[in-house]
């Protein structure tokens, strides 16, 4: 006997045979309708038990969450919401789940409760809808770069540099020069020294994906990165994964176009391919939005905001317009934008990126040409002396999803910058080389990729689109 996923039985035409099936029970009603789902699909199929044929103790054990094997002959459904169901000839309970202790009960949870039982959130439709998109995402982003000729770059998680430069990161060992640690025998301890210097966990892969640029030409990471900042936002984890593109002889507005088409692909790659998913989440925002009053509510449905972006161009902006729009803006009836009236050269708050976004553009707006003082040592100098090739997207409801720049070609430059910000230049050594040895204009940029995964599911909170967040005080799975 054949066993299918449970997308398969619905996508197939497989009526009148026999079909297995496994899968967690969602609901049983009237003790004949079995509701099943196995997380291939958003949907339920409906299994109909003759209750007159089966042992009493046996459906007793039918309850929300118990895993099950079933087997039967798939007809076309007489209810309504389904096309097909299986009436079931052998029932099998592989595993029982206790009804007075399960968590997950066929109800509404909240998101917060939820979070408190991160192992088993994902049998819910909200988180496995979510955890499917997440996935689709992360295809579309390898198949992206494989079909424009980028090579993917494994960069080391475990790293002697501090690649932004802000000193937020998380300890893997250190070796105090002076007094190295020793065991109890008088060694060198190797458990708490393993490198002979000091190790973090990296905070982008960017430094080491420019040296592969400067020999592959078009490359791309993706995987974890880490920060030690004590945020405790909904738009921050410690723990966070990252796509970084890193591309030879592009400038920076060989960049931004890399990073809009980029984007715009794999949102239409979940428009075409995740779209039960997409009206699954797009209604419950809907159903959480009738309690807000009007005001508050988005004046977008969720596909029709992820199609408007797919679909319209990003607003692109120097940082300098951006103050002079924030400057003559009012963003209520009285204040104005005080802090950033004061002084050019200070750093956008995140109220000020979502009024650009939200009231001023109402579309991703990519900023660039920002304040050499408050962006990282590596970003191209622009003739003003003052302002860096930077460039940051932001994003509406979510801020900045992107960050990036043209790297800093020339050497003499590069060096002057390291010194002036007393970061130490041996650290850098094998950076530096990249400026000695065939140097050239290169760029790149760092997408989160759960900002991008709260961007297209609607989510609010980013601990509730990757499965086990980390943040600080919170490392429970
Ligand atoms: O702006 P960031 O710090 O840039 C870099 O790390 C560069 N080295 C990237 C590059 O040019 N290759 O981080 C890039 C993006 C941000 O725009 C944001 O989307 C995300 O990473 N990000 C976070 N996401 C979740 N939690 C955090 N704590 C994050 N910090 C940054
Ligand atoms: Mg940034």
């Amino acid at each position: 006997m054949k066993s299918y996923s449970i997308k398969e039985l619905l996508s197939q035409n497989l009526s009148l045979q026999e079909v297995t099936v496994n899968g967690w029970v969602k609901t049983f009603r009237s003790n004949r309708f079995i509701a099943l789902n196995d997380g291939s699909t958003l949907n339920n199929i409906q299994c109909v038990v003759d209750f007159e044929n089966f042992d009493e103790a046996l459906l007793k054990k039918v309850s929300t969450g118990a895993a099950l094997k079933v087997t039967g002959t798939l007809v076309e459904s007489q209810g309504r919401g389904q096309s097909v169901e299986i009436q079931v000839k052998e029932l099998i309970v592989l595993g029982t789940s206790d009804p007075d202790t399960y968590p997950i009960q066929p109800k509404k949870h909240s998101l917060e409760f939820l979070r408190e039982k991160a192992h088993l959130r994902v049998r819910t439709n909200t988180f496995a809808a979510v955890m499917r998109v997440r996935s689709a995402l992360s295809f579309a982003i390898h198949s992206y770069f494989q079909k424009n000729g980028f090579y993917n770059v494994h960069t080391p998680i475990i790293t002697g540099s501090d690649a932004e430069g802000a000193g937020e990161m998380f300890r893997v060992s250190t070796l105090d020069q002076k007094k190295p640690p020793l065991t109890e025998d008088g060694q060198i301890d190797f458990k708490q020294d393993f490198f002979g210097k000091e190790t973090n966990l990296t905070v982008s892969g960017q430094l080491e994906a420019e040296t592969y640029a400067m020999a592959l030409g078009k490359v791309y990471t993706f995987g974890p990165t880490f920060r030690a900042e004590n945020s405790n936002t909904s738009r921050h984890l410690a723990e966070f994964w990252m796509i970084e593109p890193e591309v030879a002889f592009n400038d920076l507005d060989a960049n931004m176009d890399l990073a809009e088409d980029f984007i715009k692909d794999v949102i239409n790659y979940v428009l075409t391919n995740c779209k039960e998913d997409l009206e699954f989440l797009e209604q419950r925002l809907l159903d959480e939005e009738k309690s807000k009053p009007q005001a508050e509510r988005s004046d977008m449905a969720l596909i029709e905001k992820l199609k408007f972006v797919a679909e319209n161009n990003f607003k692109r902006v120097s940082y300098t317009e951006a103050i002079d729009i924030l400057k003559n803006s009012t963003p209520n009836k009285k204040k104005k934008f005080q802090y950033i009236i004061e002084e050019w050269g200070a750093d956008l708050q995140s109220e000020h990126e979502r009024f650009l976004v939200e009231k001023h553009f109402k579309c991703p707006v990519i900023l660039f040409d920002y304040p050499a003082k408050i962006k990282a040592f590596y970003m191209r100098l622009n003739d003003d002396g003052k302002t860096v090739r930077a460039m940051d997207i932001l994003f509406p409801g979510i801020g900045e999803i992107v960050g990036g720049s043209q790297r800093e070609e020339r050497l003499d430059v590069l060096k002057e910058k390291i010194k002036a910000l007393d970061i130490d230049e041996k650290e850098l050594w094998w950076y530096l080389d990249l400026r000695k040895f065939g140097t050239a204009v290169h760029s790149g940029f760092g997408l989160g990729f759960e900002r991008l995964v709260l961007f297209a599911t609607g989510m609010g909170n980013i601990r509730d689109v990757i499965p086990f967040p980390r943040t600080p005080q919170n490392a429970e799975f």
